[in-house]
């Protein structure tokens, strides 16, 4: 009888928490997110602006298909979803506090492989998430990290987290593309969750720089045009964004719903409370 229990226990699938901390990461409004969509009967979902993976990690869809534009990122959970045995091996080796000079090392050895597709690579990726100022990704003109010093006591996640996250990685697809690279794939019925970085509220607020590409105006308006042609095929279709005019007019025959989280706005030294939309067809 025990074994079945924990038989049973094992196949469940866990509604989780991202295992990195992530710029205009949704965690904090998922539940929201989901009261307000009918995710029955929705057997495929697509999640190509991935970040922390709010999303996709409290969900439980038969097959996903996850990407984003930063290859060590992507690589980072395809590591996990490999072996998050090792991953946390090598997480617990390192001295801690950490120290200033040892986090330059290692973010100069992170750019040094940039791009590369392998374990340690992901170590580095998650020690400098967990170390960094805010834990915010950001690169500099030559796409090289470039984010400080911020914390010398990291807390990194359990190692039962990470089983459980590469557990649920196991029903997905990974790969780094543009948002876009999708088109072709996804088909009538499908789900769709779309959260790009936002417009710029101000000089200062919001926040565009994971990649060298910036999102500006007209990728927001080319992403609108992207989201009506998945809908015109059929597919389910959410998205996040800020709560702009802009944004507003750019869905105005879509259904939109406020929110608000709080957001840390670089000017400002403490998290804010901005507006934010659900957008969705469905
Ligand atoms: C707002 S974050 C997503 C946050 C995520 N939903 C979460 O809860 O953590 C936007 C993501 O889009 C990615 N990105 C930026 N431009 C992109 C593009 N053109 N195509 C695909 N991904 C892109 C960034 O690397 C970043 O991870």
């Amino acid at each position: 009888m025990k074994e079945k229990i924990k038989v049973n226990l094992e196949k469940e699938n866990k509604s989780l928490k991202p295992f990195i901390r992530w710029a205009g990461g949704k965690q904090k409004l998922i539940n929201e997110i989901f009261s307000n969509l009918d995710l029955n009967n929705i057997d495929r979902f697509f999640e190509p602006f991935l970040g922390g993976a709010s999303f996709f990690l409290k969900s439980d869809f038969k097959h996903s298909f996850l990407s984003d534009l930063n290859p060590n990122l992507i690589n980072c959970y395809e590591q996990i979803k490999n072996d998050p045995q090792s991953i946390f091996n090598e997480l617990t080796e390192f001295k801690t506090p950490v120290t200033d000079s040892m986090y330059y090392d290692i973010r100069d050895e992170f750019n040094r492989h940039s791009g590369d597709q392998t374990l340690e690579q992901a170590v580095r990726f998650i020690f400098l998430n967990r170390t960094s100022f805010n834990g915010i990704y950001r690169v500099n003109k030559s796409g090289k990290y470039n984010v400080p010093f911020g914390k010398a006591n990291p807390a990194f996640s359990s190692l039962d987290h990470l089983k459980d996250v590469s557990q649920k990685l196991q029903s997905a697809t990974l790969s780094f593309d543009y948002y876009d690279s999708i088109e072709d794939f996804t088909q009538q019925g499908d789900l769709i969750y779309l959260d790009p970085p936002y417009p710029k509220l101000s000089d200062t607020a919001y926040f565009n720089h994971y990649t060298l590409d910036k999102f500006d105006q007209n990728s927001q308006e080319d992403l609108a045009n992207f989201a009506k042609i998945q809908s015109d095929k059929g597919c389910k279709v959410v998205i996040s964004n800020a709560d702009l005019e802009d944004i507003r007019s750019m869905y105005k025959d879509w259904e939109i719903i406020e929110c608000s989280a709080y957001r840390f706005i670089s000017c400002k030294k403490e998290r804010i409370k901005v507006k934010e939309l659900i957008i969705k067809n469905f």
